[in-house]
């Protein structure tokens, strides 16, 4: 049921704080230990991957880029991430040591299927994230981890993307653990954190009411532009996508740092640019970048929506419209940082008087290749 609202979709927007406390919950010991008893991989098993490739389709994709910067700096594990319906018609090189994580909410999607098909045929080792319990793609994986989000109604996917998030980084904080990497103060510290992304997710619906404001009044723009660097470009990628699969508005995601070698061309006066910043914190380099990105697009006329942790007062001058959103380590930023992309876009739709529940020409789970 709605519960009260009248699209699952919004419901499902609010329910997120709850979905990633679930997927936390029971996984992360007393003493900081992760127990993830479904993957059915062995310690042993994981201790000898040398490389990790995650596949997956559309918003799943988005998490799988995500994933990369956490898994690699954590676990120091080459990691790449390619879109399902590409990677086995390329002739990709696996084996025995290589780990692939195949991230689907329906654990239907037939690109996804096909590709862990592959995959086994290559004797690699995959690992389903799903969050469908017993759908085909953990059936036919070496290990699962669940994601609970609860059912999910709506077309475009909100909580299972959060909660998607929380596997990937429990992936990869386990991998570092059995691992026994050097950044073991710093695992720490992020698992403490993620104990307090529920309430941070929270805080950003408590105050994205302007936002709804700000996406009905750009009901009639041609095009809306998105930037982020690190990971906040492919949040930029999710901003994108909800847009178009929702709003049926033309949406695209840049690096920051690319738009200068080409696509800069398109900003002129009054278009819309949403920008994701990166937190201070640990990437300061970062922050400053972007900040002179905001500038040059800026001074050819585009219409700033910034992004930005809380208390961040050097963006203000450059941001027409400022998002301000609790302040967390750049790496688990995307948590807080997609959902004002998602309020964006579903009440851009809804101001259009589109079905956000069921945007035109899309299913579900997509169940041919
Ligand atoms: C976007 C969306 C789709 C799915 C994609 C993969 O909001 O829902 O892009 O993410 O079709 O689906 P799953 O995760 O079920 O494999």
């Amino acid at each position: 049921e709605k519960g009260g609202y009248e699209y699952f979709m919004l419901k499902e927007i609010v329910e997120q704080p709850r979905a990633v406390a679930d997927t936390l919950l029971g996984r992360v010991g007393v003493e900081g230990t992760l127990t993830l008893d479904e993957m059915r991989l062995s310690a042993h098993d994981l201790r000898d991957i040398s490389k990790i490739v995650i596949i997956a389709c559309g918003t799943s994709y988005h998490a799988g880029l995500i994933a990369k910067y956490s898994i690699e700096h954590w676990c120091r594990i080459p990691c790449e991430v390619e879109v399902a319906s590409e990677f086995r018609y390329r002739d990709p090189i696996l084996d025995r040591q290589t780990l692939v994580i195949a991230i689907s909410q329906s654990g239907e999607s037939m690109d996804t299927l096909m590709a862990v098909r592959y995959a086994r045929e290559q004797r690699a080792r995959v690992l389903a994230i799903c969050n469908v319990n017993g759908s085909t793609i953990p059936r036919e994986s070496d290990g699962v981890l669940y994601t609970h989000a609860g059912p999910e109604v709506g077309v475009a996917a909100t909580k299972t993307f959060l909660t998607q998030l929380i596997a990937c980084y429990l992936v990869g904080l386990y991998l570092a653990q059995v691992r026994n990497q050097k950044f073991g103060d710093e695992i720490n510290a992020v698992i403490e954190q993620l104990a307090k992304m529920p309430e941070q997710v929270q805080q950003v619906l408590d105050t994205v009411e302007p936002v709804r404001t700000l996406a009905r009044s750009l009901k009639d723009a041609k095009t809306v532009l998105f930037l982020g660097r690190h990971v906040g470009y492919p949040v930029a990628m999710e901003g994108a996508l909800k847009l178009k699969e929702l709003a049926y508005m033309h949406a695209e995601a840049f690096a920051a740092g690319e738009l200068k070698h080409g696509s800069i061309a398109l900003i002129e006066d009054g278009v819309p640019v949403v920008i994701v910043v990166p937190s201070r914190e640990g990437r300061g380099v970062l922050h400053d970048k972007i900040l002179s990105n905001i500038q040059e697009i800026r001074a050819r006329g585009a219409r700033t929506i910034v992004i930005a942790e809380k208390g961040d007062d050097a963006v203000r001058p450059f941001a027409d419209e400022l998002i301000e959103i609790p302040a967390v380590p750049t790496l688990l930023q995307p948590l807080v940082s997609t959902v004002p992309m998602q309020v964006f876009a579903c009440e851009l739709a809804l101001a259009k008087g589109n079905d956000v529940d069921q945007p035109r020409n899309l299913a579900k789970s997509v169940t041919v290749e």
